[in-house]
């Protein structure tokens, strides 16, 4: 059964090596005719709770996006240790108004790729604290956590020789996490 899956990149950089991996990720066979549509985090204002009641834009597209999806799939760089602020924020935004989640049920595969050698391991747990007290369902194993090197992708950005089985098996278990899932839409 095809499922429609939001991705949401932790990193607004231009060249962000979390954002190849997802490009890379999302044309593996074990992802093949399931749909996959990038979420605009970046244009989200500061979450201010004021707006509540009148919810950004921005806001409201990503919500939408994330109702009307199957799963989520997470790609998040580490910064100092923990998740950019970017996607905390976007996480706080989806959550509002109290009542009104669009995580609440949605299966989430997590991931991310970093300079470091722990390769996202500190951020991934925070994001998975708050995934959790979000009500979704997180795929436990396999973890991945990736230190980007320039051969982790080939040069037209598909996943190079010595990930693409490991990464390959993990698609393939974040989608049975999805169907083992249904959410509502
Ligand atoms: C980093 N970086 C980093 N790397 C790491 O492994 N652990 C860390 O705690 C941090 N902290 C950190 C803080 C800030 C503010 C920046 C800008 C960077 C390096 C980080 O892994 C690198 O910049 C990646 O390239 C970020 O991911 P994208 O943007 O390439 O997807």
């Amino acid at each position: 059964m095809p499922f429609t899956i939001a991705v949401i990149v932790g990193s607004l950089r231009a060249g962000s090596f979390n954002r190849q991996l997802a490009e890379a990720l999302i044309r593996l066979p074990a992802a093949s005719g399931h749909e996959f549509t990038f979420a605009d985090i970046g244009s989200l204002p500061l979450y201010n709770q004021d707006d509540d009641a009148d919810q950004p834009q921005a806001a409201k597209a990503l919500k939408s996006l994330v109702s009307a999806s199957d799963g989520v799939l997470f790609l998040t760089p580490e910064y100092n240790r923990s998740m950019p602020g970017v996607l905390k924020n976007a996480l706080d935004h989806g959550s509002r108004p109290y009542g009104e989640s669009c995580w609440a049920g949605k299966p989430a595969g997590v991931m991310g790729t970093s300079l470091g050698k722990p390769g996202t391991a500190m951020a991934q747990q925070h994001l998975r604290n708050v995934l959790a007290y979000l009500d979704m369902p997180a795929l436990c194993q396999p973890e991945v956590f990736v230190q980007w090197s320039d051969d982790l992708l080939t040069a037209d950005g598909t996943v190079g020789e010595g990930s693409h089985d490991f990464l390959n098996g993990w698609m393939e278990a974040f989608l049975n996490l999805v169907e083992a899932h249904p959410a509502a839409k």
